[in-house]
């Protein structure tokens, strides 16, 4: 692959997606040579959190792949379920913070059925390229299907791949999205570096991931409706309290707003901020390579 910076002209290179364009050939998706080089695998004794548990890190893709296996057909819905759609409003808000204008590149990461991409399209504009991307195939079915259902054919690419090893050049994208996916990842520094390896110089990143709500009160509320309704919801709507428990569990794991901050910073990113939604239910991480 070529490197150095990309017009949409040239978007995308041939040989790293299939674009709808050629939709009636193999679904769009690379499952092949997206691994991490070796270098980057950890050993079977390096453990990591899956949920509560810990797991080894080598582990961790495989069981947060049987996840989104067993939530996809009801993702939506429980989505709008879960968060009284809410999440309609927190995706639209970290839209906005993204600053995409007409023409620009964005690389939606951990993207699913597709929310962020959607809006993103609108915003991009004819002159502009979108790529929907997942390490999930059943996730990026859905979100292609879901695409040409809503009439969006052009002006988008999907990818099957793993945020943590991204298979784009340097300086590629205006903007790089993981919505509700970066606590889902294994070495999520490795996954920030790749985000900005591939951003170009004026470039920004979006994390928009469930935090730490503000006071002591709203969070034991919280706690409650994430431990005990929460998967009751899972159970009766999509027959999978577990999931579902896994969500909550990994909301607590993930770092909280401070330190995500800090471990974008660590990353190389340059004026990173966050901005609390719904007293800090979820965040929208913001920063740049400068
Ligand atoms: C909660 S969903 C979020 C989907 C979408 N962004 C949204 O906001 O509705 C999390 C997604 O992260 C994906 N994912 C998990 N680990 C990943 C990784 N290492 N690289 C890319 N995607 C990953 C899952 O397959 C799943 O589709």
């Amino acid at each position: 692959m070529r490197s150095g910076s990309a017009t949409s002209r040239d978007w995308p290179p041939p040989d790293t997606l299939a674009t709808t364009d050629r939709r009636t050939g193999p679904f769009g998706v690379r499952t092949g040579g997206n691994h991490p080089p070796q270098a980057t695998i950890m050993n079977e004794d390096n453990k990591t959190d899956f949920g509560f548990r810990e797991v080894p890190a080598s582990e961790k893709a495989r069981l947060v792949r049987s996840v989104f296996d067993s939530v996809a057909g009801k993702y939506d819905i429980m989505n709008d379920l879960m968060s009284l759609g809410i999440h309609r409003l927190w995706k639209r808000i970290a839209i906005q913070l993204s600053h995409v204008r007409s023409g620009e590149n964005v690389l939606d990461l951990a993207g699913g059925t597709g929310d962020m991409s959607a809006l993103f399209r609108q915003r991009v504009g004819a002159r502009g390229w979108v790529v929907l991307s997942d390490i999930n195939a059943e996730m990026l079915r859905r979100g292609r299907d879901r695409m040409i259902d809503e009439g969006v054919v052009t002006g988008i690419s999907y990818a099957q791949i793993d945020a943590e090893a991204l298979p784009f050049p340097d300086n590629y994208f205006d903007c790089v999205c993981i919505a509700f996916g970066l606590r889902n990842v294994t070495r999520k520094d490795q996954a920030l570096t790749s985000m900005l390896r591939v951003l170009k110089p004026g470039g920004r990143a979006i994390i928009l991931e469930f935090s730490q709500p503000e006071g002591e009160l709203f969070r034991k509320a919280y706690d409650l409706y994430s431990f005990k309704i929460l998967p009751l919801i899972g159970k009766v709507v999509a027959n999978d309290a577990e999931s579902y428990r896994y969500l909550a569990e990994s909301i607590r794991k993930h770092p909280k707003q401070e330190q995500l901050r800090t471990m974008m910073q660590r990353a190389g990113f340059s004026r990173c901020e966050y901005f609390n939604l719904t007293q800090g239910v979820v965040a929208v991480h913001r920063g740049y390579k400068l």
